[in-house]
């Protein structure tokens, strides 16, 4: 009897796996799909992943710069055919306008039928590199210098401003880190990572990662760059690890002979959130037209400090004259950049005219 009743369940469980198969198969949600990208180049997908990791998986990496975690909105690419209906967590990066032209996250849409997508170019020659540790430096208490040796290739090209995206190891998430170092050294990377509490990429960067450990980046990503067709004043603003994509700015210019007047705020708490303020001091004694102005909110009486004080938007506000012929970049977190946003408007900025990375 027993014996029965086992064959009979045994049956049942098969029929409602067959069922499911048929299922998934009628629904499209698994399986082989292609994905086209600009209508020339024809991909195979896999109907269980993103457009964004089926795209990663044939080295076309489009920037996902919360590494899919749909608060980035990065991964914005345009869809000519298939991707079903908008996700309520795409909503909050996609415009009406985007909508109606089938913008959508990569990362958010699966491969469940045949997809088309435009890609700008520029995407398609992103690579991914492999790197070797070659030195740690704490620069603060939070704040760690990493320099990366490029392997394989061995030379990068980027525009200064511009970020990379490291790979964790073992955990394979990925956070945008935006380079510090001069474009001009091809095999090297510099990264300046603050750690975030709890952070899943800053705590492996800060507690786990070691010299002669190798890494993966891809890049290089970003519109946050050196705009080179005017000469028009800068002002720099950064704040934190904002610092980074700045350095490789000021390195370009100094290479250049600093030709345009630059004047460039950091903003920190008390002294010992402040780094690299020999080498910019350094740069302001060697180019007149570069000026250093590092201010602190709180400082403390042991800091002695005898330089600006308050909130980096007042000293900025202090500093700055009219702007209208101007251009600024801004780098550091959304506070602090939409703050001096408001600044920079009221000595009358053009819009056009600021470029910024908020993180
Ligand atoms: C274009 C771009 C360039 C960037 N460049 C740099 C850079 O040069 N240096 C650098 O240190 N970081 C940079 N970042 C931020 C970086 O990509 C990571 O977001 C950051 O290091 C945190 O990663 P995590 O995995 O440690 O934290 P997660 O595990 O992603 O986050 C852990 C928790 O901390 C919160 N959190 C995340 N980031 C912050 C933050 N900055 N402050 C407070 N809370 C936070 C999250 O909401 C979450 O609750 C950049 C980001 C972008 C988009
Ligand atoms: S990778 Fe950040 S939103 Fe898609």
């Amino acid at each position: 009897m027993n014996f029965y009743v086992i064959i009979i369940m045994v049956g049942i469980l098969l029929l409602i796996t067959l069922i499911l198969i048929v299922i998934d198969k009628l629904l499209g949600s698994s399986g082989e799909r292609t994905i086209t990208i600009n209508e020339d180049t024809v991909i195979p997908a896999d109907g269980d992943e993103s457009v964004l990791s089926n795209l990663a998986k044939h080295n076309i990496f489009v920037p996902s710069a919360c590494g899919g975690k749909a608060t980035c909105g990065a991964c914005k690419v345009r869809l000519y055919e298939g991707g079903g209906s908008l996700k309520p967590t795409e909503e909050p990066f996609i415009s009406k306008e985007e909508r109606a032209q089938n913008y959508r996250l990569a990362c958010q849409v699966k491969v469940r039928e045949n997809i088309k997508v435009k890609l700008p170019t520029s995407l398609l020659h992103i690579k991914e590199y492999k790197t070797l540790v070659t030195h740690i430096e704490d620069l603060t208490y939070d704040i760690k210098l990493i320099r990366l040796q490029l392997l394989d290739p061995d030379t990068i090209d980027f525009k200064p401003g511009q970020y990379v995206q490291l790979k964790v190891p073992g955990i394979e998430i990925e956070r945008a880190y935006s380079i510090a170092s001069n474009p001009k050294d091809k095999n090297i990377i510099e990264l300046i990572v603050r750690m975030v509490p709890h952070g899943e990429a800053t705590t492996f960067v800060h507690r786990a990662l070691e010299v002669g450990d190798k890494v993966y980046i891809t890049g290089p990503f970003g519109d946050f760059y050196l705009r080179e067709e005017t000469n028009r004043e800068m002002i720099c603003i950064a704040g934190g690890s904002g610092k980074a994509p700045i350095r490789s700015i000021l390195m370009y210019l100094k290479d250049r002979g600093m030709k345009r007047k630059v004047k460039y705020f950091f903003g920190a708490r008390t002294k010992k959130d402040l780094y690299y303020t020999e080498e910019f001091k350094k740069l302001q004694e060697e180019f007149p037209n570069f000026e250093y102005i590092p201010a602190l909110s709180e400082p403390l009486p042991e800091d002695e400090w005898d330089g600006e004080v308050g909130l980096i938007t007042d000293v900025v506000d202090r500093f700055t004259g009219d702007l209208s012929d101007a251009e600024a970049y801004l780098c550091g977190s959304p506070g602090m950049i939409n703050a001096c946003l408001k600044v920079l408007g009221k000595h009358n900025i053009k819009d056009e005219n600021i470029f910024y990375d908020k993180f």
